[in-house]
């Protein structure tokens, strides 16, 4: 008989029922150190106090006016990352698969207008991952999350992930944009290169076609930079953001220049609940903390003590983990057996962590976590990879 919950996730036997910090607690009152908040979504950890309060004040005021009406709310939080980014301006979402469907209506939109509707085409990466859409499946183009689900959604052109050469061969009259993940999260923590960003970058500026970087999982503040790109010195035309945003509310956005954004007029998109009060009191928080120079260094400082530790990891445990990879709490650890299994290890040691694709352990945590939680954290990845490699073949 089918679960009452619609049984699209494997999920492990732990239901949570509080939490603070990096750590989350069970009803039996076991505690789990968290190194996947959420993945990637609780930036501050769970229940910062400033979040609830943010959350709280906003909810004794209002919850909810719709889009019909000025929302001063989202006009602050808009203001912020104008002014901390490239962007001119930005349009709120619930997820990141929401801001995946405007950043690619925009960028067809764009040479709609611009008399050019030919140019729908987006150039997409192996590796992706952009959401459950229909057009963020289409977009990503895997076998296992595209099969069944067709008719898919056309324009994207699928290449090989960090090849130029294979970018200049595919760009033609038709192309409309570029989308590519920074650093890609579900496609095993593989942030591309500088170099890469760069040429695609100056591809972009040369032919006009829009640069698209979907910054959901790789964004404020998770690389150690507010945006992951800003590490290559460029930015984009669009970009999706969500996930840390919004610190554990539901809550995403496209930031756009306003050359980009030019065909998005009245009437040509909408959403309901996207930019609501609360979820902007939340993002406006979040924003006002992480987007200091003063908490971006520490996530380096952070990103450093935890990667030296875990290079030691590595070190102890080859018959584990052959590789230590990522950029500032957005780390990866490439394992040698399934990741689902080094998972379930770690489960034993009451530490949380999220697997990915190509063989890879994420590791995401809060990016306030105390150096002596991430001690413990690789203590725990520790007894968990001694566990394995004591465990009968
Ligand atoms: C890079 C990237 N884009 C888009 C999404 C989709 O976001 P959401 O699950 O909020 O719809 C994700 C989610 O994991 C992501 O990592």
């Amino acid at each position: 008989m089918i679960s009452s919950i619609l049984p699209t996730y494997n999920r492990a036997p732990l239901a949570f029922v509080k939490g603070a910090g990096s750590w989350l607690e069970a009803a039996d009152g076991s505690r789990y150190l968290d190194m996947g908040a959420g993945i990637a979504v609780n930036a501050l950890g769970h229940a910062a106090p400033e979040l609830v309060a943010a959350l709280g004040e906003q909810a004794q005021k209002l919850w909810h006016v719709s889009n019909l009406y000025q929302i001063p709310e989202q006009q602050r939080l808009a203001d912020q990352l104008v002014a901390a980014t490239f962007a001119d301006t930005v349009f709120f979402t619930n997820s990141g698969t929401e801001a995946c469907e405007l950043a690619v209506k925009m960028a067809r939109k764009y040479w709609y207008e611009k008399g050019a509707p030919e140019r729908v085409e987006i150039l997409t990466f192996a590796g992706a991952f952009h959401g459950r859409s229909s057009a963020a499946i289409a977009a990503a183009g895997s076998e296992k999350m595209v099969k069944g689900f067709g008719p898919l959604l056309p324009g994207f052109v699928h290449l090989p992930w960090d090849d130029l050469e294979a970018v200049k061969a595919a760009m033609g009259p038709n192309t409309a944009a570029i989308l590519i993940e920074p650093v890609q999260g579900e496609g095993g923590i593989r942030p591309a290169s500088d170099a890469f960003l760069k040429a695609l970058k100056d591809i972009s500026a040369e032919t006009g076609t829009l640069l698209i970087f979907d910054e959901v999982q790789c964004g404020m503040g998770r690389t150690g930079r507010l945006f992951a790109h800003e590490w290559a010195g460029i930015t984009p035309d669009i970009m999706m953001v969500a996930k840390g945003i919004g610190g554990g509310f539901p809550l995403g956005a496209v930031l756009a220049t306003e050359a980009a954004a030019s065909g998005m007029v009245a009437g040509t998109h909408g959403s309901t609940y996207g930019g609501n009060p609360l979820g902007c009191a939340v993002g406006a928080k979040v924003m006002e903390i992480v987007s200091t120079p003063e908490f971006l260094a520490e996530v380096n400082a952070r990103a450093g003590f935890l990667r030296q530790k875990l290079e030691a990891l590595v070190a102890a445990h080859p018959g584990v983990f052959s590789e230590v990879r990522g950029q500032g709490l957005m780390l990866g650890l490439k394992c040698l057996p399934a990741p689902g299994d080094v998972v379930a290890a770690a489960y034993a040691q009451n530490l949380l962590t999220v697997p990915a694709a190509d063989n890879v352990l994420r590791l995401l945590p809060a990016l306030n976590i105390s150096e002596a939680d991430m001690a413990e954290a690789v203590a725990r990845l520790d007894a968990a990879a001694t566990a394995l490699e004591q465990k009968p073949a």
